[in-house]
């Protein structure tokens, strides 16, 4: 696992957000940085070309998976950007959205195919329900380790026997190899240190994704790649 650094997110500098600090951005972080993004953007059609396509993308891949499975739960969902996209490509489905930032699904509100929960699963939807399909898109990062085997020994015992994570934060010896160019460089004064920035959370090795989900009591997890820098990670047991 490697600590990473970030700048900006969606064009909004976290400098502007908060004070760099040390620590995992905290809920009133993420919940200030969306108040920024929507006073910045008044849609998703304002958002970055390329991101607006990388998630339709995205939303792409899940619709293949789900078959005829149409009662999905998202997990940290966001701006909802996937979530209305999926809505649009297969308009059976009915999309329960968790998110822990309160005012961040502003651009979903209206979409009656999805309803929004406030929180952080499991807490938030403790009645157990039978979702179909579940995932969790770009939320891994944000999880040290021991709270990553949490999250997902509490997928695995809230019932969910088929559970895929999206996540942009991996590396392999070819990322690891230009962070420890960025290091000696940095050490040397040529580029900005790799720590510059907010600490915004962890990359794993897929290696590493696949040994957490055989803690947590997944039984087969195979990953799968989009582009150049997502996995998908699906878990069974
Ligand atoms: C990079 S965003 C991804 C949002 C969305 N799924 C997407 O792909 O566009 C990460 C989201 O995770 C949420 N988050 C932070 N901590 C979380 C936690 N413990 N459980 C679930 N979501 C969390 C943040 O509020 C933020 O909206």
């Amino acid at each position: 696992m490697k600590k990473f650094y970030q700048l900006e997110w969606l064009g909004i500098y976290f400098k502007d957000v908060e004070a760099f600090t040390t620590l995992l951005p905290s809920k009133s972080f993420y919940t200030k940085f969306y108040e920024k993004l929507f006073e910045k953007y008044n849609g998703f059609d304002e958002l970055d070309e390329a991101w607006l396509v990388y998630k339709n993308n995205v939303a792409k891949r899940i619709n293949s998976q789900l078959k005829n499975k149409t009662n999905v739960l998202s997990i940290g969902s966001g701006i909802g950007v996937v979530e209305n996209t999926l809505t649009k490509l297969n308009p059976n489905l009915r999309i329960t959205a968790i998110e822990p930032s309160e005012n961040a699904s502003k651009w979903v509100k209206d979409n009656p195919k999805i309803s929004i929960v406030d929180g952080y699963f499991p807490k938030c939807i403790e009645r157990v329900r039978n979702f179909d399909f579940v995932y969790a898109n770009n939320i891994d990062y944000v999880f040290n380790e021991h709270e990553y085997d949490d999250f997902l020994k509490s997928v695995v015992d809230y019932g969910i026997s088929e559970f895929l994570i999206i996540s942009t934060a991996n590396y392999n010896t070819w990322v690891s190899l230009k962070i420890f160019i960025k290091e000696i460089l940095g050490f040397m004064g040529i580029i900005n240190k790799p720590d510059n920035g907010q600490f915004w959370g962890y990359l794993r090795s897929k290696q590493e994704h696949k040994e957490a989900l055989y803690r947590a009591g997944f039984t087969d997890v195979q990953i799968t790649k989009l582009g150049t820098d997502t996995i998908f990670i699906k878990g069974k047991i």
